[in-house]
């Protein structure tokens, strides 16, 4: 990916919403997203992503489908895991792998991350890989050479998720500079942590950023729209 093409704002709704409060946002945002200088990636749960797909489809809405995470192994007999071959006909463009919820919480290790980093690429679908600054090169090294410059990589200072309060922008783009000096120069960055309509442009409009990864306030159609830059 060059610098030129759009930047991203995914949207990472995490375990929230029901069904019909997904399709409430995306009758709300969809009719809009085309008037946006950004690519909105939407990474929904995964049981409402085919519905959304076929609505985004159906509307011809300007969203990219992404996911949250992706199984570390190929379709077979892996119980609960959600393979690439899964997600085949349902247009999904990106994943999220080794979100710091899914490092804490589930306990996946570096190897895991660039297992999933592998099945995803090998379907075509890009990785947004998640960092802190501590395991910027473990992770690095843990994915295979050729597979590092196909990432897209978003720091994610744990310590910003959630709390309402953005990292310092110089620091991030300190940290920026570490992750292409680990996952190759080319390597598109993206922050993120408690970015909302507030904040967005800060990151969005960085030269040396690829875009932002959004949580909490990506549940809300107010606050996207005004990440998006589509209303004041
Ligand atoms: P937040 O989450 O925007 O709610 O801080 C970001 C993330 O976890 O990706």
């Amino acid at each position: 990916m060059s610098m030129n093409e759009r930047k991203l704002l995914v949207l990472n709704w995490k375990s929230h919403k029901t069904l019909t409060e997904a399709k409430t946002w995306l009758a709300t945002v969809g009719p809009k997203a085309a008037l946006s200088e950004y690519t909105l990636v939407l990474c929904p749960p995964f049981p409402f992503v085919e519905a959304l797909h076929k609505e985004i489809e159906n509307k011809k809405y300007h969203i990219t489908l992404g996911v949250q995470d992706l199984s570390p192994f190929p379709a077979g007999a892996y119980t609960g895991a959600v393979s690439a071959r899964n997600l085949e006909e349902l247009d999904v463009k990106y994943t999220i792998v080794g979100h710091s919820e899914r490092r804490k919480y589930f306990h996946e290790t570096m190897q895991e991350v660039a297992n999933k980093v592998s099945e995803a690429i090998a379907a075509g679908i890009t990785p947004i890989v998640c960092v802190d600054k501590e395991h910027i090169e473990a992770q690095a090294n843990a994915i295979l050479e050729s597979e590092r410059g196909k990432c897209i990589v978003a720091y994610e200072p744990v310590g910003h998720i959630g709390t309402g309060e953005v990292d310092d922008i110089k620091d991030v783009l300190t940290v920026a500079e570490h992750i292409r000096e680990a996952f190759g120069e080319q390597a598109p960055v993206l922050y993120g942590g408690s970015v909302d309509g507030d904040t967005a442009d800060m990151f969005l409009k960085s030269n040396a950023l690829h875009g932002a990864l959004v949580g909490g306030a990506s549940l809300s159609e107010k606050e996207v729209l005004k990440m998006a830059a589509l209303m004041a």
